[in-house]
């Protein structure tokens, strides 16, 4: 797939353009009584999509996640703890008020899987592995938003590679039981059993 040969500094700078957005103080819609989380989420809908099912491949798309993952993951963005290409400056535009407003209003809209192109054989093998080591967490064949851990399952590729990547070299810090789970599967597995995951969620797209 051609954004293999790109860098995610590319894709997402290319999207940046695309989107001409802009998170400063002064462009952004004033969260008023009655909030319209709405209008805030104007702001996000030239990369994550009008209703938060991004379009792929470098945006996650961000509807149905649990309100708590969405907060926690917009604090980590700004305050650097989680590592980012463009979050890190958009969440630092938003008071903890209008976050908690928009997360609220993603998480009532529904999740779309991405239809992408996945390995069938690998996805299978992603499959069993995902059971052993991740299901705990990310219940329902990572469909589930129950525990806080975000949406796996029909996620862009691209961005489940980067954040993967990310948790591996410990750029992003994942809970400690994630860690000892992420570590069991790199030990036995390697990279090839990260590569079977990542296809078994791309494989889900109803
Ligand atoms: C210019 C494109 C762009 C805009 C505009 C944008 N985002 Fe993002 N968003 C991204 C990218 C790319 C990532 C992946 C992290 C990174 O590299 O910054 C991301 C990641 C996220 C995540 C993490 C999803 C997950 O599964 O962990 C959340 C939540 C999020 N964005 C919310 C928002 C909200 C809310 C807005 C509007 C206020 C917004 N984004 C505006 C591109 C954008
Ligand atoms: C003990 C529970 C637990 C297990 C097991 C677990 N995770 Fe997680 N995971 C979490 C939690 C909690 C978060 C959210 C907090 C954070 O960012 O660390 C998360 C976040 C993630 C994210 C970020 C989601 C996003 O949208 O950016 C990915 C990707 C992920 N996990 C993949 C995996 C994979 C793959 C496995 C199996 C190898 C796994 N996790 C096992 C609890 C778990």
């Amino acid at each position: 797939m051609a954004y293999k040969t790109l860098t995610r500094a590319t894709l997402v700078a290319s999207l940046a353009v695309g989107a001409a957005f802009s998170a400063s103080a002064a462009d952004k819609p004033k969260l008023m009584m009655g909030a319209d989380a709405a209008m805030l989420a104007n702001t996000c809908a030239g990369c994550h999509g009008s209703n938060g099912s991004s379009m792929g491949p470098a945006s996650p798309t961000i509807a149905g996640l649990s309100p708590t993952y969405f907060e926690e993951t917009m604090a980590g963005f700004a305050s650097g703890e989680i590592p980012s290409t463009i979050m890190g400056r958009i969440a630092k535009g938003y008071t903890e008020e209008e976050i908690k407003a928009i997360a609220k209003y993603y998480a009532g809209k529904p999740f779309n899987k991405g239809k992408q192109s996945f390995d069938a054989d690998l996805a299978a093998k992603g499959a069993k592995l995902h059971d052993k080591y991740c299901e705990k967490c990310h219940a329902d064949g990572g469909t589930s938003a129950e525990d806080d851990a975000g949406v796996l399952a029909g996620q862009w590729t691209p961005y489940l590679t980067w954040t993967m990547a990310d948790f591996k070299a410990g750029d992003r810090e994942a809970t400690k039981k994630m860690k000892k789970k992420l570590s069991a599967l790199l030990e036995r597995e390697g990279n090839e059993g990260l590569n079977a995951l990542i296809n078994y969620y791309a494989s889900q797209q109803q």
